[in-house]
């Protein structure tokens, strides 16, 4: 069948570019000769229309508020899966047996430890840092710890060894994170729990009191880890691949993504959704207000957690998440006037015109943080979560561009600045 191509006419020139369908029937203009051919560029901030790669991980398709990952619905994956399943699926491509979930889970389990000079660099950290900071720091630390982790292109051993080390640490990092922010002495991982036990334990026990774990919170837990795990090209997976794209190391590249998810307007935004519906709750729960300060152009105010790049229906997780908050409130008996104004929220913005015309939904982080508030969790840990759940689909995107061998990343630009002019010596200024 003769390739497919758009032809892109710039004055008397015209180019025709092959076209590329993946296995959704997505279709793309492959551009990679368009400057070669024809010395233009494409301009996209943002990268809105623009893809970065062709991955086999994550599908999602905004319009109809699906998400898959290789293959496997999102609301099949929350409702059967552990969070540690998943994490095999996305990093290694298939479901693993029983064997290979038992070899994985116990893998991780027996390297949850970290050293003990992890603490000389937490306790640099005054109770004042921000969760995110002390996580990706630590994380980067990790290259001085794990040294051969610094080449990414070792035998698949160590690769392997790399991925399950910071699958096992990155909970006792983030616990610890939080301990220090408390002042309480750190907790170690204990080997007889499972995944989210063993992180819940490391956050809640203390010298004073035993922590006991309830299986709803922990649960619950897992469901959330489940609905972060991946999400395709988002500024954070973006960064991960761009940073690992210089053949920068795993524990550097998953660092940066760290950082870009801190941001509001990503990851950082279910803190900022719960600080939100605090500030609404405090000025006297009038949400038609809030709203109308999300509509005003003039002001800065955004309506957090609402709103997507991509979903332009219901984020299905969302939808997960706003039930699973009903229920985890519910069976521990928790009352969250939050809730109620969340709810407030949605119900006046999805009739409202302004919202509707944009296609402003509830995202991820919209209900999110009212689960963490009832399993306990502060604000200032929500986006460690979000880290926690997306570190997965971190590690996955990392090792495909690895190993499709995918070139720097190295965007072009259109220049706007000076033209060319003379030095004016200071004498002369
Ligand atoms: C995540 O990409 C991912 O996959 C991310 C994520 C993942 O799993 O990795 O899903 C996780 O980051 C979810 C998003 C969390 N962020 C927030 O909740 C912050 C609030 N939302 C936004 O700021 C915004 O919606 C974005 C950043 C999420 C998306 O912004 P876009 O795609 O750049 O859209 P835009 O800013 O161009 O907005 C389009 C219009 C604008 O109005 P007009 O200029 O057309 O008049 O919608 C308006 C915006 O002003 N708008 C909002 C709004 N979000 C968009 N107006 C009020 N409140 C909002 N929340």
């Amino acid at each position: 069948m003769a390739e497919e191509t758009a032809e892109i006419k710039v004055g008397d020139k015209s180019i025709e570019l092959p076209l590329i369908t993946g296995t959704e029937n997505e279709t793309a203009i492959n551009i990679g000769k368009l400057r070669a051919e024809s010395g233009l560029i494409t301009l996209d901030p943002g990268y809105k229309n623009t893809g970065a790669t062709q991955s086999a991980i994550t599908f999602l398709d905004g319009e109809k508020g699906i998400l898959r990952h290789r293959g496997y619905s999102i609301e099949e994956l929350a409702e059967n899966s552990t969070f540690l399943e998943v994490a095999y699926l996305l990093i290694y491509g298939e479901l693993p047996t029983p064997a290979e979930y038992e070899t994985f889970t116990k893998d991780i389990t027996h390297h949850t430890l970290v050293h003990e000079d992890f603490k000389k660099i937490l306790d640099g950290f005054p109770a004042s840092s921000h969760p995110m900071g002390v996580l990706s720091s630590l994380v980067t630390a990790m290259t001085a710890f794990y040294p051969e982790s610094l080449d990414p292109n070792r035998s698949k051993e160590a690769v392997y060894m790399s991925i399950v080390r910071i699958l096992a640490k990155m909970p006792t990092f983030a616990a610890w994170a939080f301990k220090n922010q408390m002042g309480h002495p750190v907790v170690y991982p204990k080997n007889n729990l499972d995944y989210c036990s063993n992180f819940l334990h490391m956050m809640f026990n203390l010298p004073s009191q035993d922590y006991d774990v309830d299986p709803v919170v922990s649960a619950a837990l897992n469901k959330l880890l489940i609905l972060h795990a991946d999400h395709e090209q988002n500024c954070s997976t973006s960064t991960v691949r761009i940073v690992g794209s210089s053949q920068a190391s795993l524990y550097v590249s998953l660092s940066a993504g760290i950082n870009a998810l801190w941001g509001p307007l990503h990851g950082g935004a279910n803190q900022a959704v719960i600080e939100m519906l605090e500030n609404i709750k405090a000025d006297g729960g009038d949400t038609q207000k809030w709203m109308d300060k999300a509509k005003d152009k003039n002001d800065p105010f955004r309506l957090m957690g609402f709103g997507h790049r991509v979903y332009k229906n219901f984020d299905p997780r969302a939808k997960i998440i706003k039930k699973a908050a009903d229920d985890v409130l519910e069976k521990l008996g928790v009352v969250d006037p939050v809730l109620d104004i969340a709810k407030g929220l949605e119900e006046v913005a999805l009739k409202d015109p302004y919202f509707v015309e944009r296609n402003l939904y509830p995202n991820v982080d919209f209900y999110s943080g009212i689960i963490y508030r009832a399993l306990g969790i502060p604000t200032e840990m929500f986006t460690v979560m979000f880290a926690l759940g997306r570190l997965p689909g971190w590690i996955a995107q990392w090792k495909e561009m690895r190993e499709n061998n995918e070139p720097i990343g190295r965007p072009r630009q259109v220049y706007v600045g000076e033209t060319e002019r003379p030095y004016v010596d200071m004498s002369k200024r």
